[in-house]
């Protein structure tokens, strides 16, 4: 017999998508912005396997192979020497502020703000979010070693060692960047947090590559898209290209893996991971509210977040995006439609299935070669 349907509040921790009071609240009670090491349990079993027959799944062994020849040096390749004037490299709220998916609104307490408030929150924004790009790449790293142990698959263990090398330059160019760059970081996001927590918590291995590999990592292929797009700012223009071809593989391989396990699972089973997928969305949309940056700016938090929910999806362009490649990769695997549909309601709900018809990533990092990011 299926188990009964969990509810929002199991899945959330709140029965409203939209709490706004929860969402802040939780932020406030983060307790990772003074300590330093923050431990999780981690419940799978590390699995050997004695099937050492390399090739058996000749998509994964075509991106190990790859993975292999694309490798970077982020000393090497990268030309420490510019000189970045932090204002410059990211400023996308300086001229047009007020009119931005933050501003707009006369009765919020930035009404009044002029080129000056909106140049620092520029600033401090790029900080905060280069803070959060440094610490969801620890994320994967530490996912990825779970994945080595955890998959039972030789052709997947042999890739996702790839990927460890691949996520230790990512959390060390974001590090060199913020600290070298912009001297200045931000603790992990709360939002972000629970969800690596969850992700590493899960004892079943394909949790592991649908939460990083399909959900985080879609969503910063994304998120490094559009400030690759947008940055003037050469050194970070070039880390973020290299960057890039490197997540391309890292989203293919989830949907490689996944697509062939999911086509086992009952519907009980791929409910779950609806559910899963859900939660990872939501906490990602939370993730990108700008709490603190508000914060440290020392704007009430609470009619920003209030103001920015409220918004309707086509005022939203950053936020959208950001689903662009999670929507069409959940629609490949399957996990849209399965059982009643569930997952593309909920996804109707917070305004992200208009992307379910762009183009998956299960062969993106065939346009994403690191040879054109190092000719940038
Ligand atoms: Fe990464
Ligand atoms: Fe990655």
């Amino acid at each position: 017999m299926a188990p009964p349907a969990r509810t929002d509040e199991d899945i959330l921790g709140r029965s409203d998508v939209n709490d706004i009071d929860t969402i802040i609240e939780i932020s406030r009670a983060n307790s990772d912005v003074t300590s330093v090491i923050h431990a999780v349990q981690d419940n799978s079993d590390a699995l050997f396997t004695w099937d050492y027959a390399k090739g058996a799944r000749p998509q994964l062994e075509r991106l190990y192979e790859k993975a292999k020849t694309s490798q970077w040096n982020a000393q090497t390749d990268l030309d420490w020497s510019i000189e970045v004037d932090p204002y410059e490299a990211f400023n996308i709220f300086t001229e047009s502020g007020s009119d931005s998916e933050f501003g707009g609104n006369p009765d919020l307490p930035t009404a009044n703000w002029g080129k000056e408030e909106w140049r620092e929150f520029s600033l401090e924004e790029f900080k905060w979010r280069m803070s959060q790009f440094l610490h969801g790449e620890q994320g994967a790293l530490l996912c990825t070693a779970k994945i080595v142990e955890t998959v039972p698959w030789i052709d997947a263990k042999y890739y996702a060692a790839t990927q460890v090398v691949d996520e230790a330059r990512h959390v060390e160019v974001f590090g060199k960047y913020i600290d070298t760059k912009l001297g200045d970081s931000y603790p992990i996001n709360v939002h972000l947090k629970m969800l690596l927590d969850d992700i590493i918590n899960d004892s079943r291995w394909d949790m592991t590559y649908l939460g990083m590999q399909i959900m985080v990592e879609g969503l910063a292929l994304a998120a490094f898209g559009f400030m690759h797009q947008l940055t003037p700012e050469p050194l970070l223009k070039k880390l973020l290209r290299y960057v890039m071809a490197d997540e391309a593989r890292h989203v293919a391989f989830g949907v490689l893996s996944l697509q062939e396990y999911y086509s086992e699972l009952t519907a009980a089973e791929l409910r779950e991971r609806q559910e899963f997928a859900f939660e990872a969305a939501v906490r990602m949309r939370d993730r990108f509210l700008s709490q603190e940056v508000w914060e440290r700016m020392g704007v009430p938090v609470k009619p920003m977040v209030a103001n920015f929910l409220a918004l309707p999806a086509d005022q939203k362009p950053f936020q959208n995006i950001l689903f662009s490649k999670i929507v069409p990769n959940c629609k490949k695997l399957g996990l849209l439609d399965a059982g009643d549909g569930w997952l593309r309601r909920r996804f109707e709900e917070i305004h992200v299935i208009e992307f379910e018809d762009w183009v998956d990533t299960g062969e993106e990092y065939e346009d994403l070669q690191v040879e054109e990011a190092a000719a940038v």
